[in-house]
């Protein structure tokens, strides 16, 4: 169909689902075992609803925002997902494109299709990057690949820990790996094991004795912000507040990992309480909880924002979005989501992200609440 039928998010995915190979299709849209997580992440916000104040003068509302000091057009940044030139042959260029026109932040994978500097040479002047670290276990390709990014003015570093071994998804699985379009940089050099599918054909190189010991090792080599991507409980939450990092992103990996884990909306509410608990003041200007998975509607992250999250991730949608149609996908993914944010802010009552406060929802059927 084209682009102009596309009304929302979902919509995406149904012409993705048509129009790309059964290997990528196979590829970005599993999730493990019984993918009850990926199931789960939508049925979260499907949970919370909203309570709109009336009355307050709409007629201008401004959901721009700041992330990691970032400017950012939307409270939404594009989360990493590996292997983009399965779905296009420009890859991950179609979001550095799309992204750089409409100041929206898009976050490269380590096991990017494109490499890091291809990236880089795409962007748009003072165009903003996060870098997601899949950490190696030979520590100097790592700091070279740290130190490389930085000094190409990427804005922060996530590193991914929710993937000391990459989860079982079947879907994939049962696809050969035909072993073409792996990642371009970590790939180098790798045996890549076939009959595994893709996902994990990849992840050899991931070390899985990464622990807490190594987060002074990436203070050490880096100056950029670091934020740790896959953090599912209160606990590992305020461990990494005391480690020193600048923030987490409360993430399920989009169902890939821990099957049954809970939803990042779920874990939301969990740290917020542990963190007023421990005395500290939220949003912190040091500290940032970000959230991902299953977020398909500006509707979903106005209530993430009201729960105390200060951005939101994305992922498959914007996948999906220029698998169908390239480029112009994403721009139209990321108009969707400001046309929902206008809509969503003049119904809610909230002229400014600030004015977001968590009495504007109803999270009581979250069972951490
Ligand atoms: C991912 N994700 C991911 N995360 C990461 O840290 N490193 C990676 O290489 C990838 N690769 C990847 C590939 C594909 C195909 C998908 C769908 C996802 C996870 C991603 O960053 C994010 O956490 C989820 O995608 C968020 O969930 P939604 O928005 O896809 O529901």
């Amino acid at each position: 169909p084209p682009l102009a039928e596309v009304l929302n998010l979902h919509d995406f995915e149904a012409v993705a689902k048509a129009v790309l190979t059964d290997k990528a299709w196979a590829y970005y849209s599993s999730a493990s075992d019984d993918e009850i997580t990926i199931r789960e992440n939508r049925l979260a916000y499907q949970r919370v609803w909203f309570r709109p104040r009336i009355l307050r003068d709409v007629s201008k509302v401004d959901w721009s925002t700041t992330i990691l000091g970032q400017n950012s057009s939307l409270p939404v940044y594009i989360s990493a997902t590996a292997l983009g030139k399965l779905g296009h042959p420009d890859g991950e260029l179609n979001l550095t494109r799309a992204a750089g026109k409409h100041g929206v932040i898009q976050m490269i994978a380590t096991l990017a299709s494109c490499s890091f500097d291809e990236i880089m040479d795409a962007a748009a002047p003072n165009q903003p990057f996060f870098l997601q670290l899949y950490v190696n276990g030979d520590r100097e390709i790592t700091r070279r690949y740290v130190q490389h990014a930085e000094k190409r003015g990427v804005k922060a570093l996530f590193i991914t820990v929710d993937a000391p071994q990459l989860g079982r998804r079947e879907k994939d699985m049962r696809m050969k790996f035909v072993g073409d379009d792996a990642g371009a940089e970590v790939q180098r050099g790798q045996d890549v094991k076939k009959n595994e599918g893709v996902a994990r054909a990849i992840s050899s190189f991931i070390d899985p004795t990464l622990s807490w010991k190594d987060i002074p090792w990436f203070k050490s080599i880096t100056k950029m912000p670091i934020v740790l991507k896959g953090v599912a409980t209160a606990e590992d939450a305020l461990m990494a507040y005391d480690a020193g990092v600048q923030g987490i992103v409360l993430s399920n990996h989009g169902g890939r990992q821990l099957d049954t884990a809970r939803s990042g909306l779920e874990v939301l509410v969990e740290v917020t309480t542990a963190f007023r608990a421990r005395g500290v003041r939220l949003p912190s200007p040091t500290f940032d909880i970000f959230i991902d998975g299953g977020v398909r509607r500006a509707s979903d992250v106005l209530k993430a924002i009201a729960l105390g999250a200060s951005a939101v991730g994305v992922g498959r949608p914007f996948l999906y979005a220029f698998s169908a149609y390239g480029q112009e996908g994403v721009e139209k993914a990321i108009q969707i989501f400001r046309d929902e944010f206008e809509m969503n802010m003049r119904l809610l009552g909230a002229r400014t992200l600030e004015e977001i406060v968590p009495e504007m929802v109803d999270a009581s059927a979250l069972r951490s609440h």
